[in-house]
């Protein structure tokens, strides 16, 4: 049995997390200098985190378009990363709505709603001050979240918000104090990995919680929902039409992306963590593990 079951361990840890957001606290309007120039010659993020590292396509960029891609990547990225804190503003909203609002757990959900909407203005502003298109996930998964997310709830929804979060977090950390990235994409890294830490904690004991005990049967549903969630999640990430600022037909680009060996470990080393943790959970095992294998997750 899990040490954190009760109601008085969850109003014990929302008090602490709300504490914390009272305290650190960021309003990227005022806590970003969004007129500083852009650095020349500085890549927006680690070249051995780019797509198309290590492939022949990646040996005929010259630096100036390697840093291009560098942006272009990143700005994708935040732009899913928007995409998809919009549909958890909408499952937070959706999950308090059935909470008492005196409690301090309906609060804490309240307060991460909170963050993510300055997180996602952050993201749009960072997109519009860098000049890129604008990128999002395939329109398809666009489509198929507009219902899907109607029907997600417990456990697999908490999953799926903590493969998000981790996993772009782990990339942010390796950046926010990099000297040798855009001073921009360290600011904005820096406050989104200082708040999303408490978010992390909030879904994690939620996953916790909620697997302790469960059934064979609603094991392997969450396992199929988070698995699939996790697939499209992961795999919307890199905007195909970022190929296409430097000249590479979005399709090749995509393409040698997948295939490339570097870009499947970087996959598997943003997702390191949170698989360790679902792994623990039963969250990920059994038939669906394929799925985890083929997004390069695990
Ligand atoms: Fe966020
Ligand atoms: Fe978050």
């Amino acid at each position: 049995m899990s040490a954190i079951t009760t109601v008085d361990d969850r109003e014990a840890l929302a008090d602490r997390l709300l504490t914390a957001s009272a305290r650190h606290y960021y309003d990227p309007a005022t806590e970003i200098d969004w007129t500083q120039p852009p650095v020349p010659g500085l890549p927006y993020m680690p070249f051995e985190h780019v797509s198309l590292y290590g492939t022949q396509l990646w040996d005929q960029l010259t630096e100036e378009q390697r840093i291009e891609l560098s942006k272009h990547e990143i700005a994708s990225g935040m732009s899913v990363g928007l995409w998809f804190e919009l549909v958890l503003m909408q499952l937070l909203a959706r999950y308090v709505y059935d909470l008492d609002p005196r409690s301090a757990h309906a609060q804490y959900a309240l307060t991460e709603l909170g963050d993510e909407t300055r997180h996602s203005i952050m993201f749009a502003r960072t997109a519009d001050t860098l000049g890129v298109p604008r990128y999002g996930p395939p329109r398809l998964t666009h489509e198929i979240t507009r219902l899907a997310k109607m029907a997600l709830g417990g456990p697999s929804m908490f999953a799926a918000i903590l493969v998000a979060e981790e996993t772009t977090d782990r990339m942010q950390r390796a950046m926010m104090d990099d000297e040798n990235i855009q001073p921009l994409i360290r600011a904005v890294n820096r406050i989104h990995v200082i708040e999303e830490a408490r978010h992390v904690r909030f879904a994690r004991e939620e996953v916790e919680r909620r697997m302790s005990g469960m059934n064979f049967a609603s094991r392997e549903l969450h396992r199929w929902v988070t698995a699939v969630v996790s697939y499209l999640i992961i795999d919307s990430l890199i905007d195909p039409k970022v190929y296409a600022a430097v000249g590479i037909d979005p399709r090749v680009g995509r393409a040698a992306a997948l295939s490339n060996p570097y870009h499947q470990a970087s996959r598997r080393w943003m997702a390191e963590r949170i698989t360790k943790f679902l792994r623990g959970q039963g969250l990920i095992g059994g038939p669906t593990t394929v799925i985890w294998r083929r997004a390069h997750l695990i």
